[in-house]
């Protein structure tokens, strides 16, 4: 699961146009730090500097102020760290498909390794092992981008970013627009990046439900502050202050909230439908719901 802290974040900072009427401060002392092999979640609403955040974390947008640190080193310190820093560190934007612009799939997935420097091999064995993680056929190497459905497309961007072999994989949204197999699928695949390469993960969405069974932590933004910081039990647990922020919880713990109010002695932990079902089950056997 976690080891050491990887990357970390002291009270960043970022404002846009700066100077001009247009001036927006998007993200106001926000200090975050992430495991090796942790999987964090990221929520919070529209316009809350979720996606000025994780575009600091591999130097490409640079702090106002405060320091993004990997490994304990400043990636801001040199050109030369912040190259290093996005290659060590990957960055899926939203809707990531409509930077494909290669005239094959696998140009596209190359492109990555290429720009790291790597020879034709080394090149070729990543691009494999990238499509296996995101269950790209072979096949569709070969093919144009564009030939591919959304869903697949999606997939070669994602693989484009994991080519790299980066340690702190970073998605913004990555389910977005997808159907719920495309979604699943594509959950499940950086998922396995997680689980066999020990990398960092973190994710951006809109989903508490993606979020709930897989994250180790959970991060939420308000207003380009990072206003809530822990395991998800914890998170869901203030379910009217997420309101507040225009945020649900997820489905199965308005479920068991709802069993709770009905008097059957479900536990305040639970947040997933397979946690309800358990839950249920314990009850039934006369074990009680591990009500609290
Ligand atoms: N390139 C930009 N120029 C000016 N303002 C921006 C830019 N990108 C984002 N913003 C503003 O910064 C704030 C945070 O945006 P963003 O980081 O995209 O939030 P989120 O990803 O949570 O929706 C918003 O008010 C948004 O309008
Ligand atoms: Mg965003």
């Amino acid at each position: 699961m976690s080891g050491e802290v990887i990357i970390k974040t002291e009270r960043l900072s970022h404002t846009y146009s700066a100077g001009t009427p247009f001036e927006r401060t998007a993200i106001r002392g926000v200090s975050f730090e992430a495991r090796h092999g942790e999987y964090v979640g990221i929520i919070g609403h529209t316009g809350s500097g979720k996606s000025t955040f994780i575009q600091h974390l591999n130097g490409l947008l640079k702090p106002e102020a405060g320091r993004v640190l990997l490994d304990g080193a400043d990636i801001n310190e040199s050109k030369d760290a912040r190259r290093r820093a996005r290659f060590r560190v990957g960055l899926v934007f939203q809707f990531p498909e409509y930077q494909l612009f290669e005239e094959t799939v696998y140009k596209d997935i190359a492109f990555g390794p290429r720009n790291m420097g790597l020879g034709a091999d080394e090149t070729e064995a990543r691009v494999r092992e990238a499509a296996r993680f995101v269950a790209l056929p072979e096949d569709m190497l070969e093919k144009s981008p564009f030939e591919l459905s959304g869903g697949y497309r999606r997939r070669a961007a994602v693989a484009g970013v994991i080519a790299m072999r980066p340690e702190v994989l970073i998605l913004d949204e990555p389910t977005a627009g997808l159907d719920p197999r495309g979604r699943d699928g594509l959950l499940e695949n950086i998922d396995a990046y997680n689980a066999e390469r020990g990398a960092t993960v973190i994710i951006v969405t809109h989903s508490m439900e993606e979020v709930a069974r897989r994250a180790d932590r959970i991060a939420v933004f308000e207003d380009g502050e990072l206003v809530m910081n822990g395991a998800p039990a914890d998170i869901f647990r203030e379910g009217e202050r997420l309101q507040k922020m225009g945020l649900g919880l997820p489905k199965a713990a308005r479920i068991a909230e709802r069993l709770r109010a009905l008097g059957v002695p479900l536990g305040r932990d639970i947040f997933t439908i397979d946690a309800i079902r358990d839950g249920l089950i314990a009850i039934k056997n006369g074990g009680g719901g591990n009500a609290s």
